[in-house]
């Protein structure tokens, strides 16, 4: 049986005064049924741990460098994170794809030192719109999967989530038929490369302009469990209906 998981990732979004929404989400959820995570800037890490302990909010970092330390102006290491308390880390997301150039062999190393630092590792993939009408989903997604997941991976260590980048920040939601199909064939290709224990046990989030509309037609669907979510996680009220809603689908 897979634990849901609601992530929230905040993006380049929250000062300081953004960690009364945290507040206000642990307070409404004292005890999940779901695993509740947030991800926010790098810079609120360390406080966002502090306002979540002693409770049921997990948090995380939104990437980590490949290396383990170094001359590297800017970036953050995957043990720095996990010192400034957090538990999981997010790789190789559609922006840091576009925006950094990332590539596979260089988002696989990010979750390999990510899970070697004992992180749970959420591993990102997702087809742009032209790749989708074009009907490479399955292949671009297998590819990203086979290219960006560590060997190292198992149940524990590894979360991927399915963010189709035509339906990031956009309102625009694949069909759940669409959404199905991709989490089936994610799921079969985990359970071929890893056996059917650690393939079984993998989460598989879905991402994409989920919303407290969506959500509950989304958790239905077979093979996901649980959403990454962008602008939807910045409001608690929000991100509060949506793990409402995921665990109203247990
Ligand atoms: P969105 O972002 O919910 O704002 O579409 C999702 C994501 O990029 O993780």
């Amino acid at each position: 049986m897979r634990r849901k998981l609601a992530a929230g990732n905040w993006k380049m979004n929250g000062t300081g005064a953004s960690l009364d929404e945290l507040t206000t989400l642990a307070r409404a959820h004292p005890t999940p049924t779901s695993d509740i995570l947030i991800c926010p800037p790098a810079t609120l890490i360390h406080s966002a741990v502090k306002v979540a302990s002693d409770t049921a909010i997990h948090i995380g970092g939104q990437d980590c460098h490949a290396d383990q330390k170094g001359a590297h102006t800017g970036d953050i290491s995957a043990e720095m994170i996990k010192d400034a308390g957090a538990t999981y880390v997010i790789v190789g997301h559609s922006e840091r794809r576009q925006d950094h150039n990332e590539q596979n062999e260089n988002v696989r190393a990010k979750a390999r030192i990510a899970m070697d630092t004992g992180l749970t590792t959420i591993v990102c993939l997702g087809e742009s719109l032209t790749e989708r009408e074009a009907a490479n989903t399955l292949d671009i997604t297998g590819g990203q999967l086979s290219g960006s997941v560590p060997d190292a991976a198992t149940g524990h260590n590894l979360v991927i989530a399915y963010e189709p980048i035509w339906a990031i920040g956009t309102g625009m939601v694949p069909s759940l038929g669409q959404i199905g199909e991709v989490h089936d064939f994610i799921r079969a290709r985990l359970e071929r490369r890893f056996g059917p224990g650690v393939g079984r046990s993998v989460r598989i989030l879905y991402g994409g302009s989920v919303n407290p509309g969506n959500a509950a037609d989304i958790f239905d669907v077979p093979n996901v469990d649980g959403a990454l979510v962008g602008g939807a996680s910045l409001k608690s009220a929000d991100f509060s209906a949506i793990i409402t809603a995921l665990e109203a689908s247990i």
